[in-house]
């Protein structure tokens, strides 16, 4: 917990329907379920501690996003949820299944486009598809019904490269629903695009999570990315990492842009930037003594 006393309002107050979201959201079985999460990293005899005593549970079809400073584990959590990488302490759970390895359950997208590029934009959907035993008739019908969920029928013959960035995300994520995840992953998927791209992804993404039933666990560092997006927002610290808040948003649903000017959209990134921007203190006597300036043209 942090020190500082939060300056987010009770959302009850600011809006009463989210209070009686935040309240179903509560009452669904809980999906993901971390418990006293550690990971050190071992070098040359030292041992460097990513984050220790991470424990939160995430309910079913809640999104999740997670922001911190770069360096406190971001990645190495979703890496270890995906069974990518393993905690040296603690436990995950899925469906109150140990996870100890990757598995179909859960997907992933990251911020690098990672489609085949030897393969068109259909034959990706459907490469996971017949690794699981599909055959291609069904794999190919299957992959069709989900480049038309994100939009990109149209495109289904075409190589990764004569895509946009946005095209190319699309299909990863058409790529990684296909296996039917419990769980999607997304490690800063959208950061490389540019902002009205990022945008538009924002507004699909929202779009597909309200079709599908998926739970999903979405990094970021853009903190009106998350406030857009989340039901809750996991705020990361670091040396070593570990959960500083984890907020519940209290901006209502449906999000528009309107809403980024009322005092519960506000008041969170207000709470945000306190928690990811603390204040600086630096002592007077302390400063190192250059001066590059002249008297006179100081600034605050
Ligand atoms: N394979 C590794 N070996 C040693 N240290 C690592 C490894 N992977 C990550 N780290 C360290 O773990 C810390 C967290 O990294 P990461 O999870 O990538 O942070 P974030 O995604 O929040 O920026 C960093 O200090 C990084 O140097
Ligand atoms: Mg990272």
């Amino acid at each position: 917990m942090s020190a500082k006393e939060s300056t987010l309002p009770d959302y009850r107050d600011l809006a009463p329907e989210v209070a009686t979201r935040f309240d179903r959201i509560r009452q669904r079985p809980v999906l993901l379920s971390v418990q006293n999460l550690e990971k050190k990293f071992g070098t040359n005899g030292s041992t460097h501690t990513v984050f220790d005593g991470i424990t939160l549970d995430i309910h079913r079809r809640e999104f999740i996003c997670v922001i911190g400073p770069s360096g406190c584990g971001k990645s190495t959590f979703i890496r270890i949820v995906a069974g990518l990488d393993e905690a040296t302490g603690g436990q995950i759970l899925l469906d109150g299944k140990a996870v100890t390895g990757p598995g179909h359950d859960r997907g992933m997208v990251f911020q690098g486009y990672t489609l085949f590029p030897w393969l068109t934009v259909k034959r990706n959907v459907m490469f996971g598809l017949e690794m699981r035993g599909k055959d291609k008739f069904t794999a190919e019908n299957e992959a069709r019904q989900w480049l038309d969920m994100v939009g990109l029928s149209k495109v289904e013959d075409s190589y990764p490269h004569e895509l946009s960035g946005g095209m190319k995300q699309r299909v990863a994520i058409a790529r990684a629903l296909a296996n039917e995840p419990r769980i999607l992953i997304m490690d800063e998927p959208f950061a490389a695009l540019d902002a009205q791209t990022r945008c538009q992804m924002q507004s699909y993404l929202l779009q597909i999570w309200k079709k599908v039933d998926v739970t999903i666990l979405f990094i970021t560092h853009d903190l009106e990315e998350a406030a857009y997006l989340a039901d809750r927002i996991l705020v990361l610290g670091t040396n070593p990492g570990r959960v500083v808040e984890f907020i519940e948003n209290p901006v209502p649903r449906p999000r528009s842009p309107d809403q980024f000017v009322e005092p519960a959209y506000l008041s969170l990134k207000l709470r945000l930037e306190e928690l990811i921007h603390p204040p600086v203190e630096v002592e007077e006597d302390k400063l190192p003594m250059i001066k590059l300036t002249n008297a006179g043209d100081d600034v605050e």
